[in-house]
């Protein structure tokens, strides 16, 4: 099983090159700048017959071109962007606005971190991918998207790989009477990533010897941005895990 655990990639040119697998296959062989090197390992992790785990937001085996391929070999996809922190605290409370009829009226999340991921984050272009990961996520759960959701990132050498995140959520009860809620995580970010890298490795190579193959909706619970899955909600995501048993 191969893994993607590389820096965040910027985000991706639209191009014909990646739709079909013939597409890109030709555009491989022109050198087209519009194929990524996340693109091309995952191109080489399914050509080889080994089940793929995106763990960054990049966008890589989650292109048809390559999700034709790892149905032709048999090969199961995982991704993507791992949800370990931040996102995952997220994913819970805002089902349970949601369930108790507690309207979002604003989510302001902001992250600090220090480590070369932070560094990485920096960038202008690079932070695009993984905002757009984080951000996606709260509407389909809470069923509305008429709120201010705003999702920061700050690069902050002194606190190196342990990350610290707030989130300010404002929001009505009965007769709009506004209240808020205020979360503070302190959380280190390895800790957090290497189990569940773990857990994937042994769920995607369990998965294929079972015969299946693509994108496998039942882990999306592992991620911020799950492949080929709309839910979002941690226990929704949950319940379709517990039913691989
Ligand atoms: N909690 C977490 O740590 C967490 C959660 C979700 C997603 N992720 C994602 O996982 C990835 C790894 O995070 P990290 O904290 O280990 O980052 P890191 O910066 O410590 O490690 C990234 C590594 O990728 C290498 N790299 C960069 N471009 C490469 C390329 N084209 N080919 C091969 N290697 C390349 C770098 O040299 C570096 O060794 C990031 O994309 C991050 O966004 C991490």
């Amino acid at each position: 099983v191969v893994v993607n655990l590389a820096s965040v990639e910027r985000p991706i040119i639209n191009s014909k090159s990646m739709e079909t697998l013939e597409d890109f296959e030709n555009a491989l062989d022109e050198n087209d700048e519009s194929l990524t090197s996340g693109m091309i390992y995952a191109y080489a992790a399914i050509s080889q017959k080994c089940g793929y785990v995106n763990f960054t937001p990049a966008v890589t085996a989650d292109v048809p071109a390559l999700e034709q391929l790892a149905k032709r070999n048999g090969v199961v996809l995982a991704g993507k962007d791992g949800k370990t922190g931040q996102t995952l605290y997220k994913t819970v409370l805002a089902s349970m606005f949601q369930k108790r009829g507690l309207k979002v009226e604003g989510w302001y999340s902001t992250n600090i971190l220090g480590n070369r991921d932070g560094e990485i984050l920096n960038d202008q272009e690079h932070v695009k991918s993984k905002i757009s990961t984080k951000q996606g996520v709260l509407p389909s759960i809470l069923k509305y998207d008429d709120f201010v959701h705003q999702v920061h990132i700050h690069y902050y050498p002194p606190r190196g790989d342990l990350k610290e995140a707030w989130d300010n959520i404002d929001f009505t009860g009965w007769f709009g009477v506004k209240m808020q809620m205020k979360v503070n995580w302190l959380g280190c970010d390895s800790i957090l990533a290497a189990p569940l890298v773990v857990d994937l490795v042994r769920w995607v190579h369990f998965l294929q010897g079972l015969g299946m193959s693509g994108n496998v909706k039942e882990l999306g619970s592992y991620f911020k941005a799950p492949v080929g899955l709309e839910e979002n909600d941690f226990f929704d995501q949950w319940l379709l895990l517990r039913s691989l048993n």
